[in-house]
């Protein structure tokens, strides 16, 4: 409705326009019409007076600031050559144990805290992926960029790169999806590090179904 009044001369001026005409130009009811007035009236996005010759309408500065907002957000959604995220959906499972190993090393931590801004607990939590679009999803994750985790030496050995994608766990829990370690997991397993204990902080146990939104770098 913001973008309509904008649309027909509201965000340049003060447009008179009766809730019947708008109702038939946006293709809504014209109680609908006259409700959604009401409401860009109280967020304050516009300006409305009702006088004897109608309404007349103008979209506020903070108004046209939502409309500016909206703009440039999309201009991304639109523009980019990646999603800008995808949610995958799977099983949460206990593994070796094997993953406090690799994210207790210094060269990775040093890496994960100066990149993704956390210091990781120590393990991964293991995700498995139980339908076709997860897992094909997961493999198209492959393609889009990451941030970069530089593989390094210690006495021993030597340790690989990694791919780490930001990602939210459940709506509310930060973290990140990290790809490597020379795994020995296939593509139906995700494997996350976050700041938090996860099955303390988001009440998880095995076998319960998790949902993670990964962020692809712009
Ligand atoms: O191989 P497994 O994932 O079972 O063990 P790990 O990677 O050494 O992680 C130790 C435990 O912490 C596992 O139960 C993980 O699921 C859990 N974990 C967690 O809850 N939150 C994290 N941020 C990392 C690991």
């Amino acid at each position: 409705m913001l973008y309509k009044l904008a649309e027909m001369g509201a965000y340049h001026r003060t447009m008179k326009v009766s809730t019947q005409y708008l109702a038939e130009k946006t293709g809504i009811s014209q109680q609908t019409a006259s409700r959604n007035l009401i409401e860009l009236d109280k967020l304050g996005w516009i300006k409305r007076s009702i006088t004897t010759e109608g309404c007349l309408i103008t979209l506020t500065d903070v108004g046209k600031e939502r409309l500016k907002n909206l703009y440039s957000k999309l201009k991304i959604v639109v523009e980019a050559v990646y999603p800008l995220s995808v949610t995958l959906e799977g099983l949460v499972f206990s593994g070796l144990g094997e993953g406090a190993y690799y994210i207790k090393q210094d060269g990775y931590r040093k890496q994960f805290i100066e990149k993704l801004g956390f210091d990781p607990y120590p393990g991964t939590l293991n995700i498995r992926l139980d339908t076709d679009y997860d897992i094909k999803t997961r493999q198209e994750l492959e393609n889009y960029p990451a941030i970069e985790i530089e593989g390094f030496k210690n006495e021993s050995r030597t340790f690989g790169p990694v791919k780490c994608y930001p990602t939210l766990i459940n709506n509310k829990a930060k973290g990140a999806l990290i790809f490597a370690f020379r795994t020995h997991y296939d593509s139906s397993v995700l494997e996350i590090i976050a700041p938090q204990y996860l099955r303390n902080q988001l009440k998880i146990k095995d076998q319960q179904k998790i949902k993670v939104e990964i962020f692809t770098m712009p």
